[in-house]
């Protein structure tokens, strides 16, 4: 784990996880304050996020600040004993800046100007923006860095608009010329002489072209990488500010779930913890998958614990039909979290608001008060927390890592023209990380540059896109013994978005051990069966690769179709590392079958043997102990689960061995002591 003193201290502080969420009281008359503070101690929270859209309230016109508010909430809340993640408010700018100044506003991809009355409706490059966003955080920062509340410092919320303005227009260019020097290597790289789009003057290059158009791949994806960095630098700007004035705190902002705007592997290391919103679909249950695969990409982005910022404690307000969450299931989400290294539960918001468009977003307290399901379910989670408050700070391991990567998602799925143009990078992800999750494996993220020493099995889902230096180091990797699980349409192109020589799939040939003559995308409601040579079948869709195994050898040929006969799924020896490549996409038993008997040969245990699929199970380790969280997702059967070790359910209190039965949506953290730490139960310790 990376030396970490902010959040050190951030821990220290707190004392446990954290545990609170968004709190606005410039939505309320003086007189709820109080009751605010009061319930909130009965509730135990420990933390909560001020500011987050007070512009308007701190900065009612330019340079006049009205900060009494601010100064008397931030007193009560510390007499309540009641730590503070002050944010600074700039994600929503108030209207005298944008009615004074239009060119705040963003222009959009379809060309329309987002317009006041949302949030968010600034353009990151403006450089009117930028300098309102400084004064103001400078001000705020000046007056609260030694406040005694003060444990956190929040920038900004949820980065996001993507700008097509002049003044965007002009940070591209600059950006630009910062990738590529010349113009000469920038038309290299942008293929410019098809449809003659030589540029002779760096003046002539814009922002793509809205999508009416067929445009520039690789601009395309230029500008999603420009936007990603010019996001980060008014986060960066905020930072600097803030730190400027009280550094001894932590300094993040908060992402979201598979958000596809800003790269988070570029942003993670500049900040000192990274913070995560999370709103599963509770009348979707698999929604748990997901929410699993981004709680450990956010565990992997800086490979330590992260903070969940943001979660609702029942229904959202934001979608068609904005179902509740069952009595008990914001508790095992809150779990999960946790389980996956979570540091803190945090909701979106503490009090519901009565207007707005989030009127009927859940809340800790809700519009019904005390007397509701939501407050009772709330208050009994912030009287448990405690019990396991030993595991915050606890680190997670895992010999699986899988891909996840900003460029292998624009690239697949921002740039057109490819075989078929309905990828669904996320979903595609998600697709090979649900066994293995169900599977009770433990894993991480990787991006382009991580490093894969300590894995022993990585796998690629459909990156079209790589870079040279993550194909150099997958290959180190499989040659050193590493196992990888690539699937169809998988190192085809460059960084530039060109496709690589001399035949596909460029990058992973060798590793492959096969070639492909033509991408064969299937037709609509087409699927084909597929044969191992064990005798085994299953069905295949979507995509089919017409390979020629060079060094490889056939696990499975199609059986059906027109490339019946022809191999469907390879498997390669390179070096002292075996290859599993997947030319098709299967079902989903069929591509179970595939990971986990790479997983399995590749010498990765589970973390538990014999649990239900609906079991979830990670360990966080400590200093003296380790934690095996288990999650039941059944929200009708209890699940017996066979105990790898025997420990003790710090949830419960009780002892546990053999095998532990959890009810429908029930939680278990088990405490199993590390050898010589003293007070070992029997049994042998989890991996
Ligand atoms: C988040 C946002 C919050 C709130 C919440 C509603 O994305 O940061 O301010 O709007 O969604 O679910």
């Amino acid at each position: 784990m990376i030396a970490n003193s902010r959040m050190d201290a951030f821990r220290s502080r707190i004392g446990g996880f954290a545990f609170g969420g968004d709190y606005n009281p410039e939505q309320w008359d003086r007189s709820v304050w109080d009751e605010d503070v009061a319930l909130m101690k009965r509730a135990g929270v420990n933390l909560v996020t001020l500011g987050v859209f007070a512009w308007a309230s701190l900065e009612p016109e330019p340079g006049r600040f009205t900060f009494g508010w601010l100064d008397e909430v931030m007193d009560l809340l510390h007499a309540g004993g009641i730590s503070v993640d002050l944010a600074t408010p700039t994600a929503a700018p108030p209207v005298w800046l944008t009615h004074g100044h239009p060119e705040v506003h963003p222009v959009m991809e379809d060309g329309e100007t987002f317009g006041f009355g949302n949030r968010l409706h600034f353009d990151p490059t403006s450089p009117r923006y930028r300098e309102h966003a400084a004064r103001i955080t400078r001000a705020l920062a000046e007056r609260y860095a030694h406040h005694p509340a003060l444990a956190m410092w929040h920038i900004g919320n949820e980065y996001g608009p993507t700008p097509y303005t002049p003044q965007s227009a002009v940070a591209f260019r600059a950006w630009l010329r910062r990738r590529y020097g010349t113009l000469d290597a920038l038309n290299d790289a942008w293929y410019t002489r098809f449809w003659s789009q030589v540029y002779t003057d760096w003046e002539q290059v814009n922002p793509p072209e809205i999508p009416r158009s067929w445009s520039n791949p690789t601009r395309r994806l230029d500008y999603k990488r420009f936007v990603s960095d010019a996001l980060l630098e008014c986060f960066v700007a905020e930072r600097d500010i803030v730190r400027s004035c009280r550094d001894d705190i932590p300094v993040l902002t908060n992402y979201m779930r598979f958000y596809r705007h800003a790269d988070y592997w570029r942003w993670a290391p500049e900040q000192d913890a990274v913070a995560l919103d999370i709103y599963p679909d509770p009348g979707q249950p698999d929604s748990r998958v997901a929410a699993a695969l981004n709680f450990d990409l956010m565990r992997s982005l800086r490979g330590e614990p992260w903070i969940l910022m943001e979660q609702a404690a029942s229904a959202v307000s934001q979608w068609k039909v904005n179902n509740v969450k069952r009595p008990g299931l914001m508790r095992l989400g809150s779990y999960q979290a946790i389980a996956h290294g979570s540091d803190s539960v945090l909701y979106f918001q503490w009090r519901a608001g009565r207007g707005g468009h989030e009127r009927f977003h859940s809340a800790m307290l809700p519009h019904s008060g005390t007397r509701s399901r939501t407050w009772r379910e709330i208050e009994e989670l912030g009287g448990e927390l405690p019990r396991i408050a030993e595991a915050v700070g606890s680190s997670s391991t895992a010999e699986i890592a899988v891909l996840f990567d900003w460029d292998a998602w624009w690239g697949l799925t921002e740039t057109h023209g490819l075989p078929r143009n309905d990828f669904d990078y996320p979903g595609v992800v998600t697709d090979h990380y649900r066994p293995l999750l169900q599977a009770h494996h433990a894993v991480d993220m990787v991006g382009y540059g991580s490093c894969l020493d300590g894995y022993r099995i990585v796998v690629v889902p459909n990156a079209y896109l790589v870079d040279d230096r993550f194909t150099e180091e997958l290959t180190r990797f499989v040659r050193g013994g590493g196992t990888l699980v690539c699937s169809f349409f998988s190192g085809v192109v460059d960084a530039a978005n060109q496709v690589r020589r001399p035949a596909y799939p460029g990058a992973f040939r060798e590793l492959i051990g096969a070639h492909v003559d033509e991408y064969w995308p299937a037709r609509e409601g087409e699927s084909f069966g597929i044969g191992f040579a064990d005798g085994g079948t299953g069905r295949a869709d979507w995509w089919q690769d017409s390979i020629h195994p060079e060094t490889a050898e056939v696990a499975a040929w199609y059986t059906t179709g027109l490339l019946g006969g022809r191999p469907a799924i390879l498997r390669n020896s390179f070096g002292a590392g075996r290859v599993h490549y997947l030319g098709t996409r299967p079902d989903a038993g069929t591509l179970a079958r595939v990971l986990l008997g790479a997983v399995a040969g590749a010498g990765v245990r589970p973390l538990l043997e014999g649990a239900p699929a609906e079991v979830e199970a990670t360990v966080r380790s400590g200093a003296d102990a380790r934690y095996l969280f288990l999650l039941n997702h059944s929200e009708t059967g209890p699940a017996g689960v066979p105990l790898p070790a025997a420990g003790v359910d710090l949830v419960s209190g009780a002892g546990a061995d053999g095998t532990l039965t959890l009810p429908p949506l029930g939680v278990a953290v088990l405490r199993i002591p590390l050898p010589g730490s003293g007070a070992a139960p029997a049994g042998s310790a989890a991996t």
